[in-house]
């Protein structure tokens, strides 16, 4: 149970997760995920896919030929930063990741894809290679229009979702008449709680 000045720390954050899923505008519909190559800190951007307190995870989606999926299978800790300058909220998950590829969650959630973005699976050349010219990495074919359902599902080989099971959340909220910041940590089911110097 957590004490009450946390526990509103914790549904305020839920309910800025639940409009960034329904929302694209939202500031954290996209975050910042740190994987380590060998001991090199690589950062990119991403989309967030799926959040759950309740089970603390959160999902994005990607091509399993891409470096980070290839890094997060040697090394599966993760570092993930969103910030709203808007509520002046940062908030930096840290823990593991696990990564779905061709099974029944990973079948529902590409059903839920558009054939658009579905493209982005569709790449002749694994995500991040070194090009001998300019190629945007989708086919020629669906360069201008969405491909066929049928034709989509090729990508699917490709398509891991990546679960990022958190461990610990450092909140920032900046204040003129002074900054917040907590860390949570999730132990099993449960949540504890301590403030932390801004
Ligand atoms: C706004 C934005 C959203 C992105 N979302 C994703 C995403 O959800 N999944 C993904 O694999 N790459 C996404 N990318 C591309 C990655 O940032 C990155 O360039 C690419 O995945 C290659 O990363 P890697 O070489 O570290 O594997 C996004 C890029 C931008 C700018």
């Amino acid at each position: 149970m957590l004490k009450s000045e946390f526990q509103k720390i914790y549904d305020d954050i839920k309910l800025l997760m639940e409009k960034a899923l329904k929302n694209s505008d939202h500031p954290y519909r996209t975050f910042s995920l740190a994987s380590l190559d060998k001991k090199v800190p690589k950062l990119r951007t991403v989309v967030l896919r799926e959040f759950s307190f309740e089970n603390s995870f959160f999902d994005c989606h990607s091509d399993i030929r891409s470096p980070k999926v290839i890094e997060f299978k040697k090394n599966n800790k993760f570092s993930a930063l969103f910030y709203s300058s808007e509520k002046k909220i940062q908030l930096r998950f840290n823990g593991k990741v696990e990564i779905f590829h061709n099974n029944s969650m990973t079948k529902e959630r590409w059903k839920s894809i558009t054939l658009s973005s579905k493209r982005c699976y569709m790449g002749p050349f694994n995500p991040s290679d070194q090009l001998e010219e300019y190629h945007p990495n989708i086919p020629e074919n669906v360069k201008f229009e969405n491909p066929s359902k049928k034709d989509s599902d090729k990508g699917y080989e490709n398509f891991v979702v990546i679960r990022c099971h958190f461990d610990e959340l450092d909140y920032l909220k900046l204040k003129y008449s002074g900054h917040l910041r907590c860390k949570l940590i999730f132990e099993n089911e449960n949540i504890n709680a301590v403030w932390l110097a801004p």
